[in-house]
């Protein structure tokens, strides 16, 4: 059930690979729909996006009783520093960008829910129902300044984590990549 230094448990694998999925499936789709103006969208990345926040409070529940892995083998002190900041701007991204996108769609009026099951209704201008008003103009600029900025942090950091699996499977030739994919 616990993860070990040679292999991951089951539980730490899909949620890895559940997160990272959705997580990389949302940053496309918010880059899209936000450029496209594809609002049809819009319900669909809410919905998913605060399942992602179940899934990640999951997996800090787990990481906080079972520890982070091991690392396979020794590294340098740059490779140790390096993996360790990326991978607390990973977990705690995975935290703020819900929390982030909750804030500015509660607040600016929009609401969201999870796939029709609304958590946080929508608001409208009285005698003009296609016009929101919002709840709180100020903390709907935050969390829409909060969103993006934490979006561009965390995307550099699944680049860095990715440039990183590639850099151990291929130079170093070690176990981590495939610790993760269960092998
Ligand atoms: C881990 C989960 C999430 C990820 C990775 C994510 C990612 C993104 C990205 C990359 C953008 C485009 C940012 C830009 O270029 O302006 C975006 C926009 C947006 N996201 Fe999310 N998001 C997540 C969760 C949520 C949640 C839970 C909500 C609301 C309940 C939400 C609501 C929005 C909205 C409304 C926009 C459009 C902002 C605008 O029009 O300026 N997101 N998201």
């Amino acid at each position: 059930m616990m993860d070990k230094a040679n292999s991951l448990s089951k539980l730490s694998i899909s949620l890895h690979w559940i997160i990272a999925i959705l997580i990389i499936g949302l940053c496309a789709v918010g880059l899209y729909m936000t450029r496209a103006e594809a609002w049809a969208l819009y319900p669909v990345h809410k919905s998913l996006g605060v399942l992602v926040l179940v899934a990640a409070i999951l997996r800090v529940i787990w990481r906080i009783k079972n520890g982070w892995p091991a690392a396979v083998a020794e590294y340098s002190r740059l490779e140790q520093i390096t993996a360790k900041i990326i991978k607390w701007v990973l977990i705690t991204g995975t935290i703020a960008l819900p929390l982030s996108g909750m804030l500015f769609s509660g607040a600016s009026g929009h609401g969201f829910g999870i796939f029709g099951l609304v958590l946080v209704p929508a608001q409208h201008m009285p005698g003009n129902p296609a016009e929101v008003l919002a709840y709180s103009e100020f903390w709907a600029k935050a969390g829409a300044s909060l969103h993006q900025a934490s979006a561009y942090l965390l995307i550099a950091a699944i680049l860095l984590h990715l440039a990183g699996a590639c850099k151990h499977h291929f130079i170093d030739r070690d176990a981590t990549l495939r610790r993760m994919l269960g092998k």
